[in-house]
């Protein structure tokens, strides 16, 4: 009796949990109304199935419970065979999955095939950072290959393809798009599997290394919207966001302006002129994912925090102490894995940096530290 009542009250309980709750999807922000309207008939689909086939089991379970008295002794009847029943579980069940798959593979058949004049974004993952190319003047992507990838071009495009060259590079985990303009991603990776995926735009691929995969969508709300990476790819998967600002027309425009081409970060040093060493090195850990796994609030991540990093005495996993300064430093970021934190796993990559962008780094790691050079 008390399973009976057990089942009933779940039932009960899961229905006032999926329709009480706020556990839902965030508002949609693109075209893809088809996707919603797919997770609503499965949630139905299933929700029946879990509805009946629990009341069912309880009603079992009170109506064929163990009495004493006259019914003692009663056993159940043996029907190796039901051909009826049997017909009626497969016609049932069929119906289901059929209802189950088809929406998903009819939307996802327009999922993959964009509109003619889609805008192309090309997103490039890395462990565990995002970034975006646009085609440029040309209209026409360079060819890339992660051979190619260096401190000046991450996004390892082919140095000698002219078709590349006015390309426009994305260095960092931010992009731009237009609102209302249906946009074809193209997406592919440097390293692993990730995913990039933009909850309120209800679209998401997965990025095989070796594949390029693509899907489009159409932005439909203004917004900065967050992007994250939805394929457990190594230790900094969780802090692998980036995000997508979808403004007017003119904004994006104004805004495309402003971003380099291939050719231009080609030629110029990899690091901004102008700003100081420090302000520099910040735009490079946002830029080369870095605060991925070191914060500046203290926070522990991954890796150490770097407030108040510069000019500590560091604990060695061997026991040994080592002062943080612009050698420590240096060598850590050049050779990861000689050196062990304690209480740190050795996972830090070693990431492809030019002298310069080495030393804006450090100094933006001494700016966050409390010793004696800051
Ligand atoms: Cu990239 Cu998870």
């Amino acid at each position: 009796m008390l399973i009976a009542v057990t089942l009933v009250v779940l039932v009960i309980g899961s229905l006032w949990f999926h329709f009480a709750s706020p556990w839902w999807t965030t508002p949609l922000a693109s075209n893809w109304q088809r996707m919603d309207d797919t997770l609503t008939i499965t949630f139905a689909i299933t929700g029946i199935f879990f509805v009946v086939i629990n009341l069912f089991l309880a009603y079992m379970v009170w109506r064929f419970r163990h009495r004493e008295g006259p019914h003692v002794g009663h056993r159940a009847a043996y029907q190796p065979h039901n051909k009826k029943l049997e017909w009626w579980l497969i016609g049932v069940t069929s119906v289901g999955i059929v209802a189950l798959l088809a929406p998903g593979l009819l939307v996802y058949a327009d999922y993959v095939r964009p509109p003619h004049d889609a805008l192309v974004l090309e997103v490039i993952g890395q462990q565990w950072q995002w970034r975006f190319r646009f085609a440029g003047a040309s209209a026409k992507f360079g060819g890339s290959d992660p051979r190619f990838v260096t401190a000046a071009n991450p996004l390892g495009l082919d140095p000698a393809d002219a078709t590349g060259q006015d390309n426009i590079v994305i260095d960092g985990n931010e992009v731009h798009l237009p609102l209302n303009r249906a946009v074809r991603v193209v997406a592919r990776s440097n390293d692993v599997l990730h995913d990039f995926f933009v909850p309120p735009f209800r679209a998401r691929m997965n990025i095989v290394p070796g594949m390029v995969s693509s899907f489009w969508f159409t932005p439909t709300l203004a917004g900065r919207f967050e992007a994250m990476c939805a394929q457990l790819c190594g230790v900094g998967h969780p802090n692998m966001h980036g995000y997508v600002v979808v403004e007017s027309e003119a904004a994006f425009d104004a805004w495309l302006k402003t971003q380099p081409t291939f050719a231009m970060t080609m030629r110029a040093p990899a690091t901004a002129g102008g700003a100081s060493p420090a302000a520099q090195g910040e735009a490079l850990a946002q830029s080369k994912g870095c605060l991925a796994c070191h914060s500046v609030d203290g926070s522990v991540r991954v890796g150490p925090s770097w407030k108040g990093l510069f000019g500590k005495n560091e604990t060695m996993a061997d026991g040994s102490t080592a002062l943080v300064d612009d050698a420590y430093l240096k060598s850590f970021i050049r050779e990861p894995s000689a050196r062990v934190v304690k209480g740190f796993a050795p996972i830090m990559p070693k990431i492809e940096l030019a002298d310069a962008e080495v030393d804006a780094l450090v100094a933006y790691i001494r700016s966050q530290g409390k010793g004696p050079a800051n």
